[in-house]
């Protein structure tokens, strides 16, 4: 994840690539690791997308311990062509895009402490790589990646990133797809959270609508909590797809004029899979 106002720290290189330095993980942080991992195996298949299952499997990351980023990076790179590499946490946005945009994902090497299982404020190695890095072995979603990391390059240039920011954050982090079965999670938001992997797909509260570009790049989200709505797409192809082919100058100059859409609102336009309660989110304020 990228972030403004960042200082490069002095261990780190020019593009904030720093060593995982693998060997020097302590055996209580790999155990956490697999404690993490244990549950979320447990409680994803039936959830999840299946290429994401399928991820995790050809890149064989159910081995014990925190995965070495040199050997996930050859696996990977036999696949997709792309590199996993370790960064002291979030990084400026031109630094992500440039990344991205070359496909190297960026993960931080440090992983939560055991009493912080649930909750964590900066995305740590179990975030970065259980949640984003199995979907990097899908051919599809791994060009979305880059796409997305040159699509943010241009909104850097045009002075949008806050408006793109909301497609990664409603898809990469916290997007649901459509399947025969169902609705399914493939955001690594959700997936590397055990609580809102389930609050996700079972819970009445939070809307869950279909996937329009222009609508969900005008719409609010909460990074505090539980998300009020999640965006549901076709297809990873229908992700690329709209990525690569659309005119992304004009869109922003029109979005510019128009205001942005409340986390919760659901509008005559909206395809509704889930017409939420938000009863979550009530009790919340209330409290
Ligand atoms: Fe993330």
């Amino acid at each position: 994840m990228a972030e403004d106002n960042l200082t490069r720290p002095d261990h780190a290189a020019a593009d904030w690539t720093i060593p995982q330095a693998w060997n020097r993980y302590t055996s209580e942080e790999h155990a956490t690791w697999d404690t993490l991992f244990d549950r979320q195996v447990r409680l994803l298949p039936g959830r999840v997308t299946h290429e994401f299952m399928e991820g995790l499997d050809v890149l064989r990351m159910s081995r014990s311990g925190i995965p070495n980023f040199e050997e996930l990076s050859e696996r990977l790179m036999r696949r997709t062509g792309w590199q996993v590499v370790a960064v002291p946490g979030l990084v400026p946005d031109d630094v992500f895009f440039d990344h991205l945009a070359n496909r190297r994902f960026v993960a931080g090497n440090f992983i939560r402490r055991p009493e912080q299982l649930d909750y964590l404020q900066e995305p740590d190695v179990f975030h970065d790589v259980f949640g984003h890095v199995p979907l990097l072995a899908h051919p599809v979603f791994a060009d979305y990646m880059q796409a997305y990391g040159q699509g943010g390059q241009r909104a850097a240039a045009l002075g949008a990133i806050d408006k793109l920011a909301r497609l990664y954050w409603y898809t990469v982090e916290f997007g649901l797809i459509r399947s025969g079965e169902g609705l399914k999670l493939y955001g690594a938001g959700i997936v590397s959270s055990f609580t809102e992997s389930a609050f996700a797909t079972d819970d009445p509260s939070p809307n869950r609508l279909g996937f329009d570009l222009r609508r969900l790049m005008r719409t609010k989200y909460r990074i505090d909590d539980f998300q009020q709505n999640y965006f549901v797409i076709d297809s990873f192809e229908q992700l690329l797809d709209q990525t690569l082919n659309t005119d992304f100058g004009p869109l922003y100059a029109e979005l510019a004029e128009e205001p942005d859409i409340e986390i919760e609102a659901i509008l005559p336009s909206d395809v509704v899979f889930t017409r939420g309660t938000q009863a979550y989110a009530r009790e919340k304020v209330v409290a």
